[in-house]
């Protein structure tokens, strides 16, 4: 997987996909980006990072495909604007799914609600979403 040869490569990629995603939906939605990258230690040599920012959020019906798909094709709105290589963050889903054998969780909502959250597996054979919670 190129980009996540070792853990040091993987956290950077992982952080580098979730973060220019969210400067392309801040893009998107015309506002000065507010994003938030946290990267904690947990239990047994495991990771989690989290980017939370104030973008254009992703429509629900979208989420599966977009984080459960590796080069998910056909996107509802403007392609990838930064970056100049990369399979997209379901590498990292990917990544961190074949390395911890966990999901990802996936929240998004606008102002008015408080959104949806998705648990997200990738079925590697198939590379189809599998929405586990
Ligand atoms: N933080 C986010 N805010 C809004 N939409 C997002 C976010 N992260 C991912 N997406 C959506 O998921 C899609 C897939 O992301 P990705 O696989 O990184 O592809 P790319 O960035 O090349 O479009 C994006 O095109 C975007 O529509
Ligand atoms: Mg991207």
């Amino acid at each position: 997987m190129a980009g996540f040869g070792n853990s040091t490569q993987a956290v950077y990629s992982t952080v580098r996909e979730l973060v220019e995603n969210s400067l392309d939906a801040c893009e998107d939605a015309q506002r000065l980006p507010r994003i938030r990258v946290d990267i904690e230690s947990s239990i047994s040599d495991t990771l989690t990072v989290t980017v939370a920012d104030n973008g254009t959020g992703v429509p629900h019906n979208q989420v599966p495909e977009a984080f459960g798909r590796v080069l998910y094709g056909s996107k509802y709105d403007r392609r990838q604007k930064r970056g100049t290589f990369g399979l997209g963050v379901t590498m990292a889903v990917l990544h961190g799914q074949i390395t911890t054998d966990s999901p990802v969780l996936v929240h998004t909502r606008d102002d008015k609600s408080s959104g949806m959250a998705y648990k997200i597996l990738v079925d590697i054979e198939q590379n189809v979403p599998i929405v586990e919670e």
